[in-house]
């Protein structure tokens, strides 16, 4: 969500603040600002929309000063108005924040006592007051934060500039990430490892209730007890910097086509010597139910695993959505493991149900992207998803890296619990090791892809069927098409079909059935004959066997190669993509950076 820069330079700093915030625009927003402090006066600017739009205002308008802070919003309280922008300001205190302060009201309540009355309408001009009423009370900068921090309620980064003092910023984390960076003579602090790569590889990420001093001779950081703190320094990888589009038109389609890769390096990982390979935490035979827990697209792969789960390794598995699972306070039986799946690692729900967990799983585990971030350290055991970074908004190649190590997970717990031979199970990984070459394929076929998706793109809903593992790919479809192209879209099982949504279907609705020729075929097409029978425009996507079988009728058809059980909701996802990018680019929307969304959802 909202992306936070500080700058402690030796240089003019408003340059380097717009080219940062720039490199975080891939977390979504719609307004951005930067607030610097030079010769002792504090000042800002702020624009609503695309950064460009606050680099016009800084040529009219420049701003000075060698100490800075930055911010791009993504508005939660109040709109995305000028206004309503960061940094937010009171008196001799600027600060930009990337969470929500749950108490805010009851903060306005007890600041208006003391004359204090907020201009915006956002929660975080609340803590910009809070400091400054401390520090009309007599107290340091430093005591105020502290004072203020103590205060605050909910989730937060917090990021703090001072009136007349040109080096000194000071961070507060509680719940949302942020590390420090080390420069020569400058000091940085950034929403996270991306920000600060160009400037620093050398960085420390602050833990939950940590308060960071920053100047330019180094950083001094008290934990939530504000008992002094020692926190590494850790090296950023070289790949935190390797944020280029490669020629691509977008980072979308870059990240697409480099499934074929990542996934192979999932599999080199996960399956060394042809055999699922976990660390031995994982261990299965002492494990009677699995419980995952997701948002958005890895839900969808955990719904996925669940019939791999259930089906290869013979596991009860229960799969749901972590805003839901959160308040539900469902039973835990001893012997669950608990997997929580995020790319970004951030991700507030999801956070909060591995919270819930904690304790009372056998084990909790994650499967996450970011190895830095607070999903994979608060888990007992994280396995990495090597997709590489994601910047892209809509989730792609941690999508089918998810599903690829999810599916060498049930064949592991399969031959862990004896419920399949070694034989059997090197045969799954000989399978899953195929899969590169099918995705290859299958990318091979974006032109084709790319006119079915322009034929769907004047519609204004659309349908996705699917069955058994097509049924989390259709919903998984019908999920990206919407962020990206805006076209309304819904999935359904399609046995779901004649109780309720068959009413839909007209000569206009077109409706894509995903149905590869497995098991359940002769079941979809049944399903995708009442479409066409109700004269519905049917895509069809399937091997060559099911297209021999069932193309008749349908209005357009789309041949993969022919893949197994665990390949196939992997295989199919590429189709998934390239419909929703396509058909995004036919309505020129912006693909890297959808409206409304951002990449890492750090409120609730
Ligand atoms: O970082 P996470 O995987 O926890 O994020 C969960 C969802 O917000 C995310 O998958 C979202 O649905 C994507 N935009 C999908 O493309």
């Amino acid at each position: 969500m909202c992306g936070i820069i500080g700058v402690l330079g030796d240089h003019e700093v408003a340059p380097l603040l717009v080219e940062t915030l720039k490199r975080l625009e891939y977390r979504g927003y719609d307004s951005a600002g930067i607030a610097t402090v030079n010769n002792g006066v504090l000042d800002r600017r702020r624009a609503t929309g695309k950064l460009v739009n606050l680099s016009d205002l800084l040529v009219h308008n420049p701003l000075a000063g060698k100490a800075g802070i930055g911010h791009t919003r993504w508005a939660t309280h109040g709109a995305a108005t000028t206004g309503n922008a960061h940094p937010h300001s009171c008196g001799p205190v600027t600060v930009v924040h990337n969470g929500i302060i749950e108490n805010f009201r009851e903060l306005r309540a007890m600041l208006a006592n003391h004359g204090l009355t907020p201009s915006t309408e956002t929660d975080t001009e609340t803590v910009a007051m809070l400091a400054a009423h401390h520090m009309a009370q007599g107290m340091t900068a430093r005591e105020a934060v502290k004072a203020t921090v103590a205060a605050l309620h909910g989730a937060f980064a917090l990021l703090f500039l001072f009136q007349g003092q040109e080096d000194l910023m000071i961070a507060a984390r509680k719940g949302s990430p942020l590390a420090i960076g080390y420069g020569k003579g400058e000091m940085f602090v950034g929403s996270d490892a991306i920000a600060l790569a160009p400037m620093t590889d050398r960085v420390t990420y602050l833990e939950e209730g940590d308060i960071a001093f920053v100047t330019r001779s180094g950083v001094e950081i008290i934990d939530e007890n504000h008992a002094h703190a020692n926190r590494d320094i850790v090296r950023i990888e070289a790949s935190a910097t390797l944020i280029d589009k490669r020629g691509h038109k977008h980072f979308m389609t870059k990240e697409i086509h480099e499934q074929p890769t990542v996934v192979a390096e999932a599999l080199g990982r996960y399956a060394p010597s042809g055999l699922p390979s976990f660390p031995d935490r994982l261990d299965f035979t002492q494990i009677d139910r699995v419980v995952m827990v997701a948002c958005g697209t890895g839900y969808y792969s955990c719904l996925t695993a669940k019939y791999w789960f259930e089906q290869v390794a013979g596991i009860p598995c229960e799969v749901d959505v972590a805003s839901e699972f959160r308040y539900r306070e469902p039973p835990v039986t001893p012997r669950t493991l608990a997997l929580f799946v995020s790319q970004s690692g951030e991700t507030a729900d999801t956070l909060a149900a591995l919270r819930y967990m904690k304790d009372k799983a056998a084990i909790v585990a994650s499967l996450v992207n970011v190895g830095t971030s607070s999903i994979a350290r608060e888990a007992d055991l994280a396995l990495a998803i090597l997709a590489g970074i994601e910047v892209s908004v809509a989730s792609t190649k941690a999508y089918t890296n998810q599903l690829t190590i999810l599916a060498l997970l049930a064949v592991h717990a399969a031959r862990q619990r004896g419920h399949i031979s070694d034989a059997a199970a090197r045969a799954h990984v000989i399978d899953l090791m195929g899969l590169p070459d099918l995705m290859r394929q299958a990318l091979a076929l974006e032109p084709q892809i790319a006119r079915i998706a322009e034929d769907l793109a004047p519609a204004p809903s659309i349908l996705f069927l699917g069955r058994g593992v097509m049924y989390p790919t259709a919903l998984e479809a019908a999920l990206k098409l919407k962020e990206l192209s805006y076209i309304h879209a819904e999935a359904y099982a399609s046995g779901e079909l004649k109780h309720g949504p068959i009413a839909l279907i007209d000569r206009t609705l077109p409706v894509v059935v995903f149905a590869p020729h497995d098991r359940l075929f002769e079941k979809t097409v049944s399903n995708m004959q009442e479409v066409l029978a109700r004269h519905g425009l049917v895509t069809l996507i399937t091997d060559a066997t099911g297209a021999a079988l069932a193309s008749e009728g349908t209005a357009a058809q789309l041949i993969l190669p022919t893949a197994s059980e665990l390949c196939a909701p992997i295989l199919y996802a590429l189709p998934a993509q390239l419909i929703a990018y396509h058909a995004a680019m036919a309505k020129g929307t912006d693909i890297d950076q959808p409206r409304n969304l951002a990449k890492s959802v750090t409120v609730e």
